[in-house]
């Protein structure tokens, strides 16, 4: 989502502005930092970066700084108070106001915070997007989180859940599909929680909304991040059923394995059904694979608790997740609770999931090797240009040599070996993939 609005803001400046990114900071006119608040190891960081940035604004006072994002939503004015050199503060749902606050910036010579949450208001104003170069593109349908789960600031600093009209949608993936986008990713907090206005009557879920977006001919692959269980509904694991080109992925955090952690967590849902969503989802595509987010060391959570998260690890045989320990966040009802886990039982436990979760990861990817996989191809191989780099559908990097230029194009690639983080295959160009599902 942050990655997806710091490629806005910079499509936004440059054509308000004429802005360019530049690589070296001392040499820019205008810094600009997109903040995430999710832990506070992302939130520490900021006041690091800007201490890096200060001198660049001291040397040359005409530099501006603005600071955006969740950092910037929920410290407000008080990030002025331990940053007095930053010029500009905007939320997650104000970016759309950058250009006009930079005028303002200019032509008073003060400070402009705005914070506020006018939703619908900073897509309608983002400019088109015609610099956009590649084969894949985040974007955002859902905004927001309703479920105010007990640890997580979300809620609190991205604002109620809102979704985008699909009208709109349509209209964005066509025109980013027409500048040569092959693979489009639907981004939202809570994405799966999408009920948006249809263009005809009444509102649609996200299974029609992937419906309606795989119509678009030159679309060769979708997908969506990140879902709560409690939406993946039966229509939505029909979509995976009856949708091609909907990735065999899927990213559905579970934030622990045991019942009693998650009713602290106030997650609204259990092991049980979360097991059952994904036993329908297998059946609905064989292949799928599932990854999750999980949370170790939540208040209160004993070496039973910990042992039942492993558990059903080892019953989902997730793939490649994301994990962090426990973060006590600004504002959160989690914070009441006691933080009783000792930092050094949070460390062992983490290594502990990030071992296991590593294993199967591993696994998977072995278990490709041999086989023929269609690789989206997304462009030369960072570490050696004469080489190509693609994305399974299961989202795997596969280098790859072939003649130039394949960009964008969907192959069929057989893998020849599964290395730490990617793969290597080969491009047999007479080879059919051969789905499992
Ligand atoms: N501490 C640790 N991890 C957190 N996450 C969200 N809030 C916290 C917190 N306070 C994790 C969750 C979520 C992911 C985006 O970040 O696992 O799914
Ligand atoms: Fe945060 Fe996700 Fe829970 Fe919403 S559903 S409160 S975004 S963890």
């Amino acid at each position: 989502m942050n990655e997806y609005d710091s490629e806005r803001i910079g499509e936004l400046l440059a054509a308000s502005h004429g802005l360019q990114l530049v690589d070296d900071p001392a040499r820019a006119d205008v810094l600009v930092l997109n903040t995430c608040s999710i832990r506070e190891k992302a939130e520490d960081k900021v006041y690091t970066q800007l201490g890096f940035w200060r001198p660049f604004k001291e040397s040359r006072p005409e530099v501006i700084i603005a600071v955006g994002g969740c950092v910037a939503s929920q410290e407000g004015e008080s990030l002025r108070r331990r940053a007095p050199f930053v010029d500009i503060v905007f939320g997650p749902q104000t970016l759309h106001r950058l250009a006009d606050m930079l005028d303002a910036c200019r032509a008073q010579r003060q400070p402009q915070v705005d914070l506020r949450f006018p939703e619908l208001e900073k897509f309608d104003r983002l400019p088109q997007r015609p610099g956009r170069e590649g084969p894949t593109a985040f974007v955002t349908v859902q905004e927001g989180c309703d479920k105010f789960c007990t640890f997580c600031v979300v809620p609190h600093t991205r604002g109620r859940e809102f979704s985008r009209p699909m009208p709109d949608i349509l209209r964005e993936v066509r025109q980013l599909v027409d500048q040569g986008v092959r693979e489009v990713t639907l981004l939202g907090q809570n994405v799966n929680a999408y009920r948006g206005a249809t263009g005809l009557i009444g509102e649609g879920d996200l299974a029609e909304l992937l419906e309606r977006l795989a119509r678009i001919p030159g679309l060769l692959r979708l997908r969506y991040t990140t879902s709560h269980p409690n939406n993946l509904d039966d229509r939505l694991i029909a979509a995976h059923r009856d949708i091609p080109i909907l990735a065999a992925h899927l990213h559905l955090p579970v934030q622990s394995g045991s019942d009693r952690i998650l009713r602290r967590m106030h997650r609204k849902h259990s092991v049980a059904s979360y097991l059952d969503k994904i036993a329908r989802l297998r059946a609905a595509r064989s292949d799928i694979r599932i990854s999750s987010d999980f949370i170790v060391g939540f208040p209160g959570e004993t070496d039973a608790d910990f042992a039942a998260t492993l558990e059903l690890i080892e019953a989902v045989r997730f793939d490649q997740s994301f994990s962090f320990k426990y973060s006590p966040r600004p504002n959160t009802p989690a914070l009441k609770l006691k933080d009783s886990v000792p930092e050094g039982v949070k460390d062992e436990r983490l290594a502990i999931l990030q071992g296991r979760i590593h294993g199967l990861a591993r696994a998977y990817s072995e278990a490709l090797v041999g086989t023929v996989q269609d690789v989206l191809v997304t462009g030369p191989s960072r570490r050696d240009p004469c080489e190509w780099t693609g994305k399974t559908s299961c989202n795997r990097s596969v280098n790859f040599a072939g003649p130039a230029n394949l960009s964008g194009q969907m192959l069929p690639i057989r893998i020849t070996a599964a290395l730490a983080n990617s793969l290597r295959g080969e491009w047999e160009p007479s080879a059919a993939v051969r789905r499992a599902g």
